[in-house]
């Protein structure tokens, strides 16, 4: 939710900043906007609409030199997407201007305080009234731009990540985070700020992180230092060398991001068993895991918390943690989760799950699992992600930058974990025999293959999307592993082409939405030749009888639901426990296709952002 970057050095910071605000894009894009300071004065553009809007407008309509700067990409939460609403904001004074991510929720009761001593607001924004507190508290107490922030932000309730400087000191830039965040790329005499790292990647490899409640002082030709906002103690940067590399954030000949993830797959699969998986030696090696195994062993319960496409990778991994543990398991929406009363013990291990590693409500259920005692395990595709820091443990997914808002290698790759860790834990327990084992390990290892061969299905799949690209619903259903398939793959449909879609259990399917079948609606069945497949067949027969039309997601050389259905997509034969890797894919390639066709911006619908930062 809202990306911000800033700059400060001896290169002109607008290239910098709009760059860096692209790379940012997918984190909200309804708004964008600039502030440069040229060495006397403050230079500010802001618009409704994307980065390249306000490229445009900033080149057509103000000074761009300056070597400090900050810019914001917008996701709103308080007033709508207007130039008004946009960030930066001003101070009443004019000389403070600040970028924000996040909610600040007793701004209405500092508004009317700021209103009652004269200041005056010209948007809706939360942000505006954090500004002109700071500068209210910077006047009143006499204090230095640091101090002022430091004490403005003990008074705030909420969730930040800021960038703030004062026209009248240009030689700093003070920033904050709580619950937002927010990196420090350190280079040579200058200093870049950003919601990520990917916006200073080419300029420096040595970031830090700021933890929550931390804040610091960026003063051109000084070291970083950093303090505790609560409390001023002195906090120590931990200096970490960037892992990214510019080719993995951009494009690479693909015309979208989610285009080019999808087809990323089997890559980022093999890179998640990268040292984990050990055929030959019959081991999987998870560090996380190895360190706190008796946890997991004597765990009564697995509890799974995430938010949406991660939420369904939880489902699929109920399904195998059950299936091969033998371990009770629950999947919680972590909105749900931490505003209930949830019963959580000692010995319950909670397993978090987050692309991002920022998401709010995850965030939150993990905060309160760990509050009741439960040992938390993270499973994360940012590393050094809020989520990562605040686990007991983990595993990243190594799944590289996702940057497509549509969740695709993210979704896979937690799987191949969630599913090393359940094999792993079998192991330990005794579940099955060795060569049940070895057996496992070996087609975990062929999956990367067989994701490939589903890839062909591309052209098909194109096809079949031209076909339905019209509709106005779907249903998508699929049975135990694939039904938490059918799921996501509705949620792909929706959020990129604004088609109605609903996932449910193919079983369910004449308890209530059969009524929906006639010849308008499309059925994307998940087919294959495992577990209840005679029982899907039965349920396609149901779906032709109505006239509905049937795409099914089959094993290769299926003929039974070829006599049945309009379209098959062939996916190679697995077993039934790996085959939501396969499953998807034709799914996301589906929604992708349908997205295009229909114009919609693919990479970043409306609406929506990749990192929901706030809840
Ligand atoms: C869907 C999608 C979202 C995210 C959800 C959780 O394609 O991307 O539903 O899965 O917002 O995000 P993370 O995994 O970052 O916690």
């Amino acid at each position: 939710m809202c990306g911000i970057v800033g700059y400060i050095g001896h290169r002109d910071a607008y290239p910098i900043i709009i760059k860096g605000l692209q790379r940012l894009e997918y984190r909200g894009y309804d708004s964008a906007g600039i502030a440069l300071y040229d060495g006397s004065d403050i230079n500010l553009a802001k618009t409704k609409g994307k980065v390249e809007d306000l490229k445009k407008k900033a080149e057509a309509e103000i000074a761009l030199n300056g070597s400090l700067g900050i810019g914001h990409t917008r996701w709103a939460t308080h007033g709508v997407p207007n130039d008004v609403n946009s960030h930066p904001h001003y101070s009443n004074s004019g000389d403070l201007v600040i970028i924000h991510n996040g909610i600040i929720e007793n701004y209405e009761s500092i508004k009317k305080e700021l209103v009652k001593r004269g200041y005056k607001f010209h948007s809706d924004t939360d942000t505006e009234v954090l500004v002109n507190l700071i500068e209210e508290v910077k006047k009143k107490e006499n204090v230095k731009l640091g101090k002022a922030v430091q004490i403005a932000l003990n008074q705030v309730v909420g969730a930040y990540a800021i960038a703030v400087f004062d026209r009248k000191k240009p030689d700093e830039i003070v920033v904050a985070k709580l619950g937002s965040p927010l990196a420090i790329g350190i280079g040579e005499d200058e200093f870049f700020i950003a919601s990520d790292a990917t916006p200073f990647i080419e300029f420096t490899n040595k970031s830090v992180y700021l933890e929550d409640e931390e804040m610091a002082i960026v003063r051109l030709g000084k070291e970083i230092k950093l303090r505790k906002i609560k409390d001023d103690a002195i906090a120590y940067p931990l200096i970490q060398e960037l892992q990214l590399n510019l080719e993995e954030i951009e494009k690479g000949g693909y015309d979208h991001f989610m285009l080019k993830e999808i087809y990323e797959q089997p890559r980022a699969i093999k890179d998640t068993f990268r040292g984990r998986l050990r055929t030959e030696q019959g081991i999987i090696k998870m560090a996380g895991v190895d360190q706190n195994i008796e946890k997991f062993l004597n765990a009564d319960r697995i509890i799974i918390v995430a938010c949406g496409t991660s939420w369904h990778a939880g489902l699929v991994a109920e399904y195998i943690f059950e299936d091969l543990v033998r371990i009770p398991v629950e999947v919680e929406y972590a909105s749900e989760f931490r505003y209930r009363n949830p019963v959580i013990t000692e010995k319950d291990v909670v397993i978090a799950i987050s692309q991002s590693g920022e998401t709010a409500d995850t965030l939150a259920a993990i905060k309160l699992a760990k509050e009741k005692g439960a040992f938390v395990f993270g499973v994360c595709n940012v590393v050094g992600s809020s989520i990562a820091r605040e686990t007991d443990a983990g595993a990243y997914t190594h799944a590289g930058p996702e940057i497509g808002v549509a969740s695709t290698k993210a979704f896979t790759t937690q799987i191949t974990v969630l599913t090393l860790l359940a094999l792993k834990l079998a192991k330990h327990k005794g579940m099955f025999s060795e060569d049940k084992f070895h057996e496992f390990l070996t087609e975990m290892e062929n999956m990367p293959a067989k994701v490939e061969r589903a890839l062909q299905s591309n052209a098909l799949v194109e096809i079949i999307a031209d076909v339905y690209k019209d509709s106005e619903n779907c249903l998508y259903l699929g049975r135990g592993f694939n039904f938490p398939v059918a799921l996501e793959g509705a949620l792909k449909l929706k959020e990129i082409s604004y088609i109605h879609a609903e996932g449910y259990p193919a079983a369910e399917m004449k308890h209530g939405p059969i009524a929906l079948i006639d010849e308008h609606m499309p059925v994307v069945v998940i087919a294959i030749n495992k577990g209840h497949y005679e029982k899907v067949v039965s349920n396609i027969q149901e779906i032709k009888s109505r006239k509905g039309k049937i795409i099914a997601v089959v094993t290769e050389g299926d003929e039974q639901v070829k006599e049945l259905a309009d379209h098959v997509i062939e996916v190679p034969e697995t077993m039934e426990s790996l085959s939501p890797l396969l499953t998807t894919i034709p799914l996301q390639l589906l929604s992708y296709h349908i997205a295009v066709m229909r114009g919609c911006n693919v990479d970043q619908p409306r609406n929506l952002a990749k990192s929901v930062t706030v809840e």
